[in-house]
């Protein structure tokens, strides 16, 4: 199988991790029948200070010829926050239509949750996030903007489209892995935005009765995420809640270091990441931790098909674990390419 894939390294260690996260797949065409034809584009701070560009159309359209992306971060403390993420990483995940971000939440080895007496077993779920709406969509505006009057409201959109289609993608999900589905919103106050996602819940579950399923507000299951993680399985949420609850998600399973995101179009380019920045605090001192890229690129050839190949990988992840072979972050001395190396040694 041949895949042609679109690398956007993007700023701070986001090209560091993403170098590991290639090495891994490079290595995988010389053990497995699969190879990877890869094209690098240059998005990010540099190439915007240098251009004033973020991602020209040309580059848009070209992403849309491949079959996946894989990303490193965008983010870099010289141009004003927002400005990348919202013009390259979001106009990604908008313009490809990129409506569902999954992100699994899985303990890979008891040493490196901080929660007591939790183990593999009992930290495994996935959160399936709304990615395209809510309030992402940058609706809004300003009123009287810098006077003591000024006005900022921002919106939040939820279209019956746009919900239902992520419930629906829930659903499915819950019955093609046999597990729960738990709706985390917050009804009780966004008496409007959140009856949408409710009733959406009920009504397309008419169409899954197997599915077993309950709902729990978003501040009480932060709490039930640290308390009972093993009740948890898989949540479906909404874009602003999803971004928060994964962080949270991330430290449960080990750290940010370990945390993956895919922002999937089922129909069309999906992309695949670390849930980590561009960390500009450790850049460029080859001490960023891998496992989340490579764990993104993993993540990626199973949903282009290569299950067999993906399992691999996690399997040599679960080995730096286990022998401790890892960045300073998780209490190790390698830095971020020998633990590229490391994982492509396990490869062999
Ligand atoms: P961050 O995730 O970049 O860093 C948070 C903390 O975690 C830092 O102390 C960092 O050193 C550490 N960290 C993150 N990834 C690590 C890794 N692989 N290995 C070891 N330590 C790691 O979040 P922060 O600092 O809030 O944001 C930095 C920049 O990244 C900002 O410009 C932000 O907007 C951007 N950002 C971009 C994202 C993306 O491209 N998907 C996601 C989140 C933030
Ligand atoms: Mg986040």
């Amino acid at each position: 199988m041949k895949f042609d894939i679109a690398l956007i390294p993007g700023d701070g260690i986001g090209p560091e991790v993403l170098d590991e996260g290639v090495k891994v797949l490079e290595k995988l065409q010389h053990t497995s029948d699969l190879s990877f034809n890869f094209q690098e584009f240059p998005q990010g701070a540099d190439h915007y200070l240098d251009t004033g560009e973020l991602i020209a159309d040309e580059s848009m359209d070209e992403l849309g010829e491949f079959d996946a992306a894989l990303m490193g971060a965008v983010g870099d403390p010289r141009v004003k926050p927002g400005v990348l993420e919202r013009g390259i990483l979001l106009k990604i995940r908008f313009s490809f239509d990129q409506y569902i971000n999954l992100r699994p939440i899985r303990l890979r080895d008891s040493k490196y949750t901080p929660l007591k007496n939790k183990s593999p077993e009992d930290i495994d779920m996935v959160v399936v996030r709304e990615n395209t709406e809510g309030l992402y969509a940058n609706s809004g505006g300003f009123l009287r903007k810098g006077t003591c009057e000024e006005v900022a409201i921002q919106e939040m959109v939820n279209t019956y489209h746009g919900v239902s289609r992520v419930i629906r993608y829930a659903y499915e999900y819950a019955v093609e892995s046999g597990r729960n589905l738990t709706l985390c919103d917050k009804c009780n106050v966004l008496g409007y935005a959140h009856d949408l996602w409710q009733r959406c819940f009920q009504d397309i579950g008419e169409d899954f009765l197997e599915v077993k399923k309950d709902h729990v507000l978003v501040d009480a299951l932060t709490m039930k995420m640290v308390r009972n993680p093993e009740e948890l399985d898989v949540v479906v949420t909404s874009n602003m809640f999803g971004d928060i609850i994964t962080d949270l998600g991330a430290e449960l399973q080990g750290g940010m270091g370990m945390a993956v995101s895919a922002n999937i179009n089922p129909e069309g380019l999906s992309m695949f990441e670390p849930v980590h920045g561009s960390a500009p605090d450790i850049a460029g001192k080859g001490i960023a931790n891998p496992l989340a890229a490579v764990l993104a690129a993993a993540f990626m050839v199973e949903e282009l098909g290569a299950e067999k190949e993906a399992a691999k990988i996690r399997a040599a992840v679960d080995r730096a674990l286990e022998e401790q072979q890892l960045t300073a972050d998780m209490e190790g001395e390698l830095t971020t390419s020998e633990l590229g190396d490391f994982i492509c040694s396990i490869l062999e």
